[in-house]
């Protein structure tokens, strides 16, 4: 029984690194006109009140979005993932676009979303939220188990987004299993996989056996809000890419100082390094 909801860490400080780089990819992916697909495989509920009982309750929202919120000078590198929440919003910070609706927000009238989610209640919204939207499809499945059947697109470029919830330790080898599988299937597309730090020889023996795999161009992109072990739980996140398109690099060069400085007052750390190089 699935019993995370993401309801409860919308807009923490994981939810902005993942999303602000998940608006890097699209902004990339629209620099051509032929359309693409954006497939997210562990969708969630798709936006999130910040005043609701759930997100309250941890308020982990203030330590993440809310400190972007009153940022003054904004990095062009937050722009566009910025601009999604603003819309979101009016004078105060009252909601948070998960990747569904930030990704729709952004995408063209030729491109599409494939979105799966397990839960029966986030799947209810998620549904909700879209439709009769026919840029968007919605499947209450296992967005794993159904990945490969959408591999190839037919548009032939696209994002998947695989951003699990880690409740199980297994989780660790299914997705890579998963994402080797798609690869081969996909070998062109470019994937992010969301990860946390909770146990670090955890998250590095999960990125070794991508790493191992033959796949080349992986890029990590990490930030940690504490030192490993510091606390209980999870003291930073990132984001690992196969094929990221070619300015992520420089773009992520000057977002993470800027989350670091904002999120941390300096105090976390990050790295961009190319896991795997061409
Ligand atoms: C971290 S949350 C997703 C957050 C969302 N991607 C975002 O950024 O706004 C993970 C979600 O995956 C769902 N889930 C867990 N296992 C799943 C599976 N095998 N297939 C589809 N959804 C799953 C959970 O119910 C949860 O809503």
């Amino acid at each position: 029984m699935l019993s995370y909801r993401h309801g409860f860490h919308a807009g923490n400080f994981a939810d902005v690194l993942k999303h602000s780089i998940v608006s890097l990819i699209i902004q990339a992916l629209k620099q051509k006109d032929k359309p693409f697909v954006y497939i997210d495989t562990h969708a969630g509920a798709g936006k999130y009140q910040l005043q609701s009982e759930f997100a309250q309750k941890t308020a982990e929202y203030q330590q993440g979005i809310a400190r972007l919120w009153q940022a003054n000078s904004i990095p062009e590198a937050a722009r566009d993932y910025l601009a999604v929440v603003r819309a979101e919003n009016t004078a105060q910070l009252l909601r948070y676009p998960g990747s569904p609706q930030l990704v729709r927000r952004l995408i063209r009238n030729q491109d599409r979303m494939q979105l799966s989610e397990l839960h029966s209640t986030d799947f209810s919204s998620l549904q909700q939220l879209f439709a009769g939207d026919k840029s968007v499809s919605v499947a209450k499945e296992d967005g794993l188990q159904t990945l490969l059947k959408k591999l190839p697109p037919i548009q032939r470029r696209g994002l998947v987004l695989i951003d699990p919830s880690y409740e199980v330790k297994a989780d660790y080898r299914k997705v890579i299993d998963s994402l080797i599988k798609a690869y081969q299937h996909f070998a062109n597309g470019c994937y992010a996989l969301w990860y946390p730090v909770i146990d670090r020889q955890v998250t590095e023996t999960m990125l070794q056996r991508l790493a191992d795999s033959g796949i080349r161009r992986q890029l990590r992109i990490e930030h940690c809000v504490k030192a490993d072990g510091a606390v209980r739980g999870m003291t930073g996140s990132g984001m690992l890419l196969i094929n990221p398109p070619w300015p992520l690099e420089e773009q992520a060069n000057s977002l993470l100082p800027w989350l670091n400085q904002l999120l941390t007052d300096n105090q976390g750390h990050w790295q961009i390094v190319w896991q795997v190089p061409e």
